[in-house]
């Protein structure tokens, strides 16, 4: 997914499929002050099974559209 199209997901999208983290939720976090990956965790549990959806780095495979780092880099663009 092209960072520009982040904002076209829907937000009961889910990012984290471990922990059933949408991506309301990882939004919502960010907007109360999360800018790391690791905040997210701690702040959604987003990421804390197979760590899959921290990056597309470590998810070459799957058909998730996006991950954790993509959406922190594309809301600090904005
Ligand atoms: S999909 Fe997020 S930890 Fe497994």
């Amino acid at each position: 997914m092209r960072l520009e199209d982040i904002d076209n997901l829907k937000s009961d999208y889910i990012v984290c499929e471990c922990y059933e983290v949408s991506f309301g939720d990882i939004v919502e976090a960010i907007e109360n002050g999360c800018d790391t990956v690791d905040s997210l965790m701690h702040e959604t549990h987003a990421g804390y099974g197979c760590e899959r959806c921290h990056s597309k780095l470590n998810d070459s495979d799957s058909d998730r559209e996006v991950h954790l780092d993509e959406i922190l880099e594309y809301t600090k663009l904005k």
